[in-house]
């Protein structure tokens, strides 16, 4: 309550235009380490950049003098009803960016009809993450601390109702984000008083989230890895993911202790895309996770149609990275994809205002897509298709 009140205070949400306000607005609340860890991508960040300017090679080609009254921004992803064709994908330490963050954005991704996914790494407790949503939860699984915590998980992701399990497989490594590096985050997660001192000066300057970071109990660990001597802690992540492939082989297994579908999500090229559907995945999501990775691979969206193309209807496609308008996504549905997820874009309104502003960035996507349907001449979801853009010819 606290929050919300200090929010009304310093702004009305409307003031938030684009994704891009949100996104200054959490700078200003973050400290530095914990923006840039959002913010960030892997190397030289060439592949984080072209991820939302990609967007910008597809053109529209809208049929004008067609009234189109209203707007049905609904669909469904795996059979599930959506209000709107976004998923709210797996953001890792969202605690850190406010209070509960993985509960706060899962209550608003219910509220507006829409489903959350919860990564691995998050700060909340799977079973209360689920509890605060109204709507639909899937699992992101990476296989930290092994494969008996990971089939514990499992269990209890099952047991508590998520509806899909998203088996991410684009992180043999953690990429290097040369910001974390910059920032401190070796010194800070140490936690030792020297090495930290020439870092402190991010956090004393943002009073606000220190306070609410000390409320919320401090440096968050992973309650979703129970390792036999409690939930991992923060500073061991890096090693975990590495101990801790993704292969193909594993999906014997996890199909074998989670009985219901499973969303392949990193993949880039047609071939990787056959062989999910080969092995039952029951969607793929072409993703390069946020341009956080393998730097040097193309914007998915540049991506997408080779995807699309080489699983020939099979299972249905989604795709993230670099969505920050509303006419992104209407780009990507023209492509082939079923739907998207948002990523940043949520994240940057969770960290600036929490509820009201996440609520805030799928208000702007929501409007986005309606305006952008709108002038398109397209009064639904499924009315969306290739005809309605142009790519540059080397795409084809
Ligand atoms: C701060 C942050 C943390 C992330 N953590 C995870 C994660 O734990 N698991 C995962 O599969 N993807 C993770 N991702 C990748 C997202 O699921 C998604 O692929 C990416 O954010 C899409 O790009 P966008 O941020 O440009 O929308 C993370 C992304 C960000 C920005």
């Amino acid at each position: 309550m606290m929050c919300r009140g200090r929010w009304h205070k310093v702004a009305d949400a409307s003031r938030f235009i684009n994704i891009a306000d949100l996104r200054r607005a959490a700078e200003r609340r973050l400290p530095r380490s914990v923006f840039d860890y959002i913010d960030g991508g892997a190397d030289g960040e060439v592949t984080l950049r072209e991820n939302t300017r990609a967007f910008d090679d597809v053109t529209f080609r809208p049929r004008c003098a067609v009234e189109v009254p209203a707007c049905d921004l609904r669909t469904t992803v795996l059979g599930t009803p959506l209000a709107v064709p976004f998923i709210f994908a797996p953001v890792g330490s969202s605690r850190m960016f406010w209070p509960r963050g993985e509960e706060v954005a899962a209550r608003v991704a219910g509220r507006i009809g829409t489903i959350y996914s919860l990564s691995t790494l998050s700060g909340c407790r799977l079973e209360d993450v689920k509890k605060s949503t109204p709507g639909p939860a899937w699992y992101q699984l990476y296989l930290c601390g092994g494969r008996d915590v990971a089939a514990a998980t499992v269990q209890r992701a099952r047991e508590t109702g998520y509806s899909a399990l998203i088996l991410t497989i684009d992180t043999a490594v953690s990429g290097l984000r040369e910001r974390d590096f910059r920032n401190g985050a070796k010194a800070i997660l140490s936690r030792k008083l020297v090495p930290l001192l020439p870092h402190a000066w991010q956090f004393v300057s943002r009073p606000r989230w220190l306070a609410d970071f000390y409320r919320d109990g401090g440096l968050m660990k992973f309650p979703n890895v129970m390792l036999p001597d409690g939930p991992m802690p923060y500073a061991d992540v890096a090693a975990a993911l590495e101990q801790s492939t993704v292969t193909w082989s594993d999906l014997k297994w996890i199909r074998e202790i989670w009985k219901g579908p499973i969303v392949i999500k990193g993949v880039h090229i047609g071939d990787d895309a056959r062989r999910a559907v080969d092995e039952g995945a029951a969607a793929i999501v072409v993703s390069n996770h946020g341009g956080r990775q393998l730097d040097g691979v193309p914007a998915t969206i540049r991506s997408l149609p080779e995807i699309v193309q080489a699983v020939d209807g099979r299972v249905e496609v989604l795709l993230d990275g670099g969505i920050r308008r509303g006419g992104h996504v209407v780009k990507a549905l023209c492509l082939g994809a079923r739907a998207v997820l948002i990523g940043r874009a949520y994240a940057y309104g969770l960290a600036a205002a929490g509820d009201a502003g996440v609520q805030r960035a799928v208000d702007i996507l929501r409007a986005d897509i309606t305006r952008t349907m709108k002038l398109l001449g397209v009064g639904s979801i499924e009315g969306l298709d290739r005809s309605y853009v142009d790519v540059p010819s080397h795409w084809e």
